[in-house]
């Protein structure tokens, strides 16, 4: 037998280990205790209903359990064996009924959710549609009424369903942004999952990939970023609106030649990278370096430019196996360069 002050000297790190990993569970953007929209409140239903159902069990059977050991144990001086009962008709058929019933309320429940959370509304006139796609690191958020594409950030209005289809460029990743509902797969198989989403308030949340997909996995965070009508429809005019272009003719040529021939600045630029349209609004660079200049900060952060210099001088120090080449090492860009490109990043914002 193990001494009790040894058993306790081995459990206390433990404990402290414990404690230390769950209190990094406490983002306030990034809970499912912490519903921001309907499809979240309904997810927690079904973990409290869940729940309840384990804890009332649990109850009634442990209960049970104390009251037999101790009513039934052993009197001193007794030697004889009890009564031997084999079988109860009655006792089996309420043993099998009752988890019977408790599952089959669990089942409803949960189906009636999961066919409800899947809806297709992307033929509603009332819903924002965006179609979204995963790639080895970011996430890709296209809104086919409006012409726009934009990464990283995905920017709803409050109080309206946002018909989601989602697919992947790549391997399979999945979409979840815990305190608003999720998590839906984007299939590598070319199937598109529809799923939808409403904020109630408006607020940053935080979204995470929720399938193990490379190197980068635990980095591949996203924003959703509900704002009110008005400032939504500000927003789709201003990435609709042309776009700044960089005064310094050489460094204008260095950006259009290796920057833009990956990503897209307004109408300029290609599809391969994330737009940048906006950059210098968005609450992050690369989904990890956070901007001291976002609005939802639930971790300080730096300014954007100096996040932009971050990631330009080593992509793969910031999130290691990403797509993106090396800007100096492999593009010939100096560090003047990046000082320069980074500013006019930086000063790319969106007023919404
Ligand atoms: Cu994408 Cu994990």
């Amino acid at each position: 037998m193990m001494k009790p002050w040894k058993a306790v000297k081995r459990l206390v790190p433990m404990f402290a280990m414990l404690a230390l990993l769950l209190s990094a569970c406490g983002r306030e953007d990034l809970s499912v205790l912490r519903p921001q929209g309907p499809v979240a409140e309904g997810q927690l239903g079904l973990i409290k209903l869940s729940i309840t159902i384990m804890v009332v069990v649990m109850l009634i059977v442990f209960g049970i359990a104390a009251y037999v050991w101790v009513k039934y144990r052993r009197k001193p001086g007794q030697t004889d064996i009890p009564k031997q009962v084999e079988g109860n008709h009655k006792l089996e058929i309420i043993w099998t009924a009752i988890p019977l019933v408790l599952v089959l309320i669990l089942a409803v429940a949960t189906v009636q959710k999961v066919f409800a959370f899947g809806e297709d509304y992307s033929k509603d006139a009332n819903a924002v549609k965006v179609k979204v796609t995963s790639h080895l690191f970011w996430w890709e958020f296209t809104y086919p009424e409006y012409g726009i594409t934009t990464a990283q950030d995905m920017i709803i209005p409050t109080g309206k369903k946002i018909a989601l289809e989602l697919k992947t460029a790549d391997v399979l990743h999945s979409f979840w942004v815990p305190s608003l509902g999720g998590k839906t797969d984007t299939n590598t198989d070319g199937t598109i999952n529809k799923a939808w989403l409403e904020a109630t308030n408006e607020g940053v949340y935080l979204g995470k990939c929720a399938e193990l997909c490379g190197k980068s996995h635990a980095f591949m965070e996203f924003k959703v970023k509900a704002v009110s009508q008005d400032s939504f429809d500000a927003w789709v005019e201003a990435m609709k609106a042309p776009v700044q272009t960089i005064q310094d003719p050489a460094v204008a040529e260095v950006f259009k030649t290796q920057c833009l021939s990956c990503h897209a600045v307004g109408d300029q630029g290609g599809p391969i990278g994330p737009n940048l349209t906006g950059i210098g609004s968005r609450e992050t660079v690369a989904s990890i370096l956070h901007n001291a200049e976002a609005s939802g900060k639930p971790i300080d952060g730096k300014p954007v430019k100096d996040n932009l210099v971050e990631w330009l001088t080593d992509p793969q120090k910031v999130k290691p196996g990403n797509k993106m080449p090396s800007p100096k090492e492999d593009l010939g860009l100096t560090d003047a360069d990046i000082e320069a490109i980074a500013d006019y990043l930086a000063n790319s914002k969106l007023s919404y």
